[in-house]
């Protein structure tokens, strides 16, 4: 134990890198495009609220249990298991969440290649050229050119990794992290400023708790696992590099904190400005790459903010796209022993070609649709639905009920541990099985 501690401790994360590393882990996509959405139509500040019991109630009891199995383990997110519970089957479980990982960056990769190639034509104003935005990203995502930005963004993220994790993760956080905050106070600015910016403002925050519904708190529910990055190993990954000495419990409350207020930022920015030109609310890619760009052309200086707009989106999924690459990285170099590079490159490249077929089926070569989904909906669909719940049970089940010092490793004792466990075994697991059987359609009979 003591000389595998200290063979990880050459490599791992400061205090302070760590916390901005899980933060940038957790601060995605999700944050940008979908909570903004959900909130605005579950009731706003009420929905805000019910969020928010969710993160504590859900998210940080197994956010600090994924990072105490980390930092005690000293694995991988399949090979801490084994470390401390000395069966190997439980590392036959956690390869569950290794393998959701891989399937996750897949498509990521696609989805940051395009926001960094409307990061780009939008500088250059090419973007602008024509107002048919909806026309513009068909043309795009039907073409060959995601699978540029694709092997772009795998080779920066190779090239992170790389690196390792204090002068390659860590390094790359803290500069991209602090910048996140700057880019998104200054569009904040702009964005609240706009004509019609309280109508959208009301919209994101008034709270109607008239729409709080069983239908919301199972949404709240699945964004709060979806937004802390867990059921993929990420944070056990992550958790195997932090210092003994650094406190888990205020460090989960830190990232959770961290994620919420970049959350809350997003939709100060997100609906002042879909209402400024009177368009819909609305999530995912059809908000950012096809109705936003409207509401950019029609103001001041709109390439400019558009650029940073999507800088924001790039930097955002950059940050998560290389947690979660590291999960298979770690697991190539702890369990099968790779060495790092020879891990990086290899995960690497056959992560990128599982994610072609991603690529070039958003209305490219490879549209056609496998049952009723496309190549990608299936990929999203498995990982997020399906692997993420079952890795945050089987984190749950672990830490609540076979791992007899899981308190000890933590560092929560007394009244604080009673509740962590009284959430670990009784609450969480049923929470999660709600999840599972709302995000797979399987309660979709209860709603109609
Ligand atoms: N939390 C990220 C977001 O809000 C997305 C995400 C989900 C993720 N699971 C992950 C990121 C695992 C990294 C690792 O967009």
């Amino acid at each position: 134990m003591v000389t595998m501690t200290d063979k990880l401790t050459q490599d791992g994360f400061s205090q302070k890198g760590f916390i901005l590393a899980a933060i940038g882990s957790s601060v995605g996509l999700g944050n940008m495009w979908k909570f903004p959405y959900i909130t605005g139509m579950y009731g706003g500040a009420a929905f805000f609220l019910l969020f928010i019991i969710c993160l504590v109630v859900a998210g940080l009891p197994i956010l600090l249990a994924e990072l105490t199995i980390g930092r005690s383990g000293r694995g991988d997110a399949s090979s801490s298991l084994i470390n401390i519970s000395g069966k190997s089957w439980w590392g036959g479980l956690g390869v569950i969440s290794v393998i959701g990982a891989f399937m996750i960056m897949s498509f990521y990769a696609v989805v940051a290649g395009w926001t960094f190639h409307y990061t780009l034509i939008s500088f250059t104003g090419e973007l602008y050229r024509n107002a048919d935005y909806t026309g513009t990203f068909n043309a795009f995502a039907g073409s060959w050119t995601p699978v540029f930005w694709q092997a772009g963004v795998m080779l920066l993220c190779i090239g992170i990794l790389y690196k390792g994790v204090s002068k390659g993760i860590e390094a790359f956080n803290n500069v991209l992290i602090p910048l996140l905050v700057i880019i998104l106070v200054i569009l904040m600015a702009r964005a609240v400023t706009l004509p019609n910016a309280g109508e959208g403002i009301r919209f994101f925050l008034e709270p109607d708790f008239s729409k709080l519904t069983a239908k919301s708190a199972l949404a709240a529910l699945g964004h709060a696992f979806f937004s802390l990055s867990l059921g993929m190993g990420t944070m056990i990954t992550y958790g195997a590099y932090v210092d003994i000495k650094q406190s888990l419990p205020k460090g989960s409350i830190a990232i959770a904190g961290g994620d919420l207020a970049y959350a809350v930022l997003a939709g100060l920015i997100i609906f002042p400005i879909v209402f400024s030109v009177g368009l819909e609310p609305t999530s995912g890619a059809g908000l950012v790459f096809m109705a936003l760009p409207n509401a950019f052309e029609a103001m001041p200086l709109g390439s400019l903010f558009s650029g940073l707009f999507f800088i924001v989106l790039a930097v955002a999924a950059l940050t998560s796209a290389i947690s979660i690459l590291e999960v298979p990285v770690a697991y190539a170099v702890k369990t099968w022993r790779w060495s790092r590079k020879k891990a990086v490159w290899w995960v690497g490249l056959m992560c990128f070609l599982l994610g072609v077929p991603s690529a070039l089926a958003v209305g490219g070569p490879l549209s056609s649709m496998i049952g009723d989904k496309s190549f990608f909906d299936w990929m999203d669909f498995i990982a997020s639905n399906i692997i993420m719940p079952i890795g945050g049970m089987i984190v749950t089940i672990f830490t609540g009920y076979a791992w007899k010092r899981a308190g000890e490793a933590a560092g929560l004792h007394g009244p604080m541990y009673r509740v962590w466990m009284f959430l670990l075994r009784y609450i969480a697991p049923f929470l999660i099985l709600g999840i599972f059987l709302y995000s797979t359609g399987l309660l979709d009979f209860l709603f109609d």
